[in-house]
């Protein structure tokens, strides 16, 4: 009879230790979300450029070809990790969002020149000026995009439609 009762206060005394380690872990990842957004945004690189770097005109601003260009060496070069009309993908982020698209020319042609080598966005000095210029020009001709890469195959394949599908089955 006393071990049931000892046994029955250990019980107690476990679930209540188990009940204070829970409602702490809850607290902590609480204050982990807290800290992901306070977190630096993945664009705060271009706040980086230099004041020399941002005053910089893009020399082929007016060039009517360059956009066209641009386009292709985008394809060529950034669209593996950027996606094809920029939109972000699997290894980099959108490019048509306003971090971007309201960055000057001339910083978005620092961030080509220089990378963002720890984050995982290559150097690209080894392209030409011209051809940097180019991209920078398409980059800024396509504007802000509504949504995000990710968001149209989640949105085109509701869970809803999987469930009546597998109960035709
Ligand atoms: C190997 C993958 C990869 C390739 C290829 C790549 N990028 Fe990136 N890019 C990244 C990643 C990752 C980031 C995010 C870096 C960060 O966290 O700051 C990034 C960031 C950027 C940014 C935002 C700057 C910032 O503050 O981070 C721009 C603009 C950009 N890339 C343009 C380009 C262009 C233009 C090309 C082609 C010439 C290109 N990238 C090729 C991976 C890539």
């Amino acid at each position: 009879m006393k071990s049931s009762m000892a046994s029955l206060s250990l019980t107690v005394v476990l679930l209540g230790v188990s009940f204070v380690l829970s409602a702490k872990g809850q607290q902590n990842s609480a204050r982990a979300a807290v800290q992901d957004t306070k977190g630096q945004s993945v664009y705060d690189e271009l706040s980086r450029a230099p004041q020399k770097a941002r005053a910089k005109r893009n020399p082929l601003e007016k060039d009517s070809e360059a956009v066209a260009a641009g386009r292709i060496l985008f394809e060529q070069h950034c669209a593996e990790c950027h996606g094809g009309a920029a939109q972000g993908g699997k290894k980099g982020p959108s490019l048509r969002v306003a971090d971007v698209q309201d960055a000057e020319p001339g910083a978005l042609f620092w961030i080509l020149t220089n990378g963002v080598v720890r984050k995982g966005m290559p150097v690209w000095s080894k392209l030409p000026e011209p051809q940097r210029w180019q991209i920078v020009s398409y980059i800024r001709s396509l504007g802000v995009a509504p949504t995000q890469a990710d968001s149209p195959p989640a949105k085109s394949q509701p869970p809803e439609t999987m469930d009546l599908f597998s109960r035709h089955r």
